[in-house]
């Protein structure tokens, strides 16, 4: 088959994801305390039912952000502002970029980078309907990897990367504060940081935003298993493995896990994995943090607080740093 120099490399692109996929699912469900990255969590599948996941009432983290960048989002562009080149790690749906956007003034470019290519160029093509002077330059891609930016045509435009949803949450606070430390050689001198992240509360809070009474949370846990089944030669059984997120308030992070309902073999291109009864997989850290514990690694990975923004109940919180 012949295919045009696009076609091609998006066929390189999707062989070495795949590659990539079975290596880090292999690796990880040989290690002795099974687990999964999140980041594979995000298929298209898994996109849809991270947005439904949003709108539900126990998941509190939307909402509170979102209220953050409505009360707040023009105080924001004005510690930001003009002339930045925006840079977004996990656009996913574009929703909150919109926002401040809508403030942000004469941003020369915005740089959206999501690991679900269908997210991206759907928010990208919106954003461009919707800003129609702005430069959308979107990457399809993981952030967690070494990054190359397309070329914008000025090396001196000040740098800003937008970073909301909590993201950093997912990561280990050792492994945080080595994005966080990539981030500020990104950004450079002079550049910024605008992360929105989630704070410690009541167990009677966070629980059930990772336990939501109509089972989105563990269909999107699920997805995981399934998503290796479509796209990797694989025989997981859906209906052996159940949901389980547990508030770890000592670590400050919520914990999810697949466990396995019975003892059981999965084969895996070839490979079999065994399962004892009651076995789990972990599939995510969603880090709680106190504004100290945080505090302290913004400041080793070379950042200053310049401003943040709480909700008013205290929830969630969104800060802007800078690299001096
Ligand atoms: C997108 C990483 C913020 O950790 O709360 C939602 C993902 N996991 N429900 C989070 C998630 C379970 C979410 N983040």
């Amino acid at each position: 088959m012949r295919l045009t120099r696009s076609a091609q490399a998006h066929q390189d692109e999707r062989i070495a994801f795949r590659r990539a996929f079975l290596r880090d699912v292999v690796q990880g469900l040989r290690r002795p305390q099974k687990e999964l990255p999140c980041k594979y969590f995000y298929d298209e599948r898994g996109s849809a039912l991270f947005d439904q996941i949003c709108e539900l009432d126990e998941y509190y983290l939307t909402r509170a952000e979102m209220a953050i960048l409505r009360a707040h989002a023009a105080e924001m562009a004005g510690r930001i502002g003009a002339d930045c080149e925006l840079i977004e790690f996990g656009s996913g749906s574009g929703l909150k970029t919109r926002l401040l956007l809508d403030q942000l003034r004469e941003p020369r470019a915005y740089l959206p980078i999501d690991i679900d290519r269908g997210s991206l160029e759907r928010s990208a093509r919106e954003l461009t309907r919707r800003f129609p002077g702005l430069r959308v330059l979107p990457i399809h891609g993981d952030f967690t990897a070494p990054l190359v930016l397309p070329r914008t045509g000025d090396p001196r435009a000040r740098r800003v990367v937008y970073f909301p949803g909590s993201t950093i949450g997912n990561f280990r606070p050792r492994e945080a504060l080595a994005l966080l430390r990539r981030i500020a050689r990104l950004v450079g001198a002079g550049g910024g940081l605008l992360l929105g992240f989630d704070l410690d509360k009541d167990e009677s809070i966070v629980g059930p935003a990772y336990n939501d009474g109509r089972g989105v949370t563990a269909a999107f846990n699920l997805n995981l298993l399934a998503r290796i089944n479509r796209e990797l030669d694989a025989d997981f059984d859906l209906g052996a493995f159940v949901h389980r997120a547990i508030y770890v308030r000592t670590r400050e992070r919520v914990e999810m896990y697949l466990v396995s309902q019975k003892a059981q073999v999965v084969r895996i291109e070839g490979l079999e994995f065994e399962f004892q009864a009651g076995e789990a997989i972990r599939t995510e850290y969603s880090h709680k943090y106190r504004l100290g514990h945080f505090g302290r690694l913004t400041a080793r990975a070379g950042f200053s607080l310049d401003r943040q923004w709480l909700d008013s109940q205290g929830y969630s919180v969104v800060q802007y740093l800078t690299v001096d």
